[in-house]
């Protein structure tokens, strides 16, 4: 069973939407499992704080890193990745979330405040990664968002149909367009190419279309190169 640890000062955001839908069936069915744990639990002294002001001033607040630690130490030690959800992390792609879910699952810490003791960080190997170039109040999206992109490739999740759209986006393509009935819609035809049966020349307008997409909307990925050979 592949098994996420997250480790959040809002335990209640959990399950979610993971709790629904394909990675919900998923859990349900004990393809994987979530255990949550409440990072203020470990928290001590009447306030039970989590986070301090910042060492040389500034705004906001920091995490502390002897709550956190308790926190993380409470977590069985095993080969799971520990990671920190982080605007500050290395990018989240497809070809890491492919590695995490052929391992063992994760140990997620949810960030939250304007950051986190370094020496917690340092101190416990914690491996920053981020979801995307903007800023979320909190790692907690961040983490969903990682486990739904992970459960979804778990062998029984989705069957056939996933390995090869994986393949299409690591092989650096954006997915060519999608049509179904009806044959006509406000004045708009399937292309008619796709109503041939040629299937050789169905999958050359796809790949087409793939290119012009990426081309268009996602110049980095395409001047990466070699589009198809993963
Ligand atoms: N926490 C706040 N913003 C984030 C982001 N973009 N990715 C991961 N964790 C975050």
């Amino acid at each position: 069973m592949w098994r996420a640890s997250v480790l959040t000062i809002f335990p209640e955001m959990f399950p979610g939407p993971l709790g629904l839908s394909l990675a919900g069936k998923a859990l349900a069915a004990g393809v994987w499992s979530l255990d949550v744990v409440d990072i203020r639990s470990f928290a001590t002294g009447r306030h039970r704080s989590v986070d301090d002001t910042p060492a040389g001033g500034g705004p906001g607040m920091v995490m502390r890193p002897d709550v956190l630690s308790r926190a993380i130490d409470a977590v069985a030690a095993d080969e799971r990745p520990r990671l920190l959800l982080s605007p500050r992390g290395m990018p989240l792609t497809q070809g890491r979330v492919q590695k995490l879910a052929a391992g063992a699952g994760a140990v997620l810490v949810c960030g939250r405040f304007e950051g986190v003791d370094e020496r917690v960080i340092a101190g416990r190997g914690l491996e920053e990664v981020s979801i995307g170039d903007y800023v979320l109040s909190g790692g907690e999206l961040a983490a969903m968002v990682l486990i739904d992109a992970g459960v979804r490739l778990l062998p029984g999740v989705m069957g056939a149909s996933v390995s090869c759209a994986e393949e299409s986006f690591a092989g650096g393509l954006l997915e060519y367009p999608q049509y179904t009935r009806p044959r006509l819609w406000e004045g708009q035809p399937i292309p008619t190419i796709l109503l041939s049966g040629d299937h050789a020349k169905i999958a050359a307008w796809r790949r087409h279309e793939a290119e012009r997409l990426t081309r268009e909307r996602r110049p980095d990925l395409w001047g990466r190169g070699t589009p198809g050979a993963n």
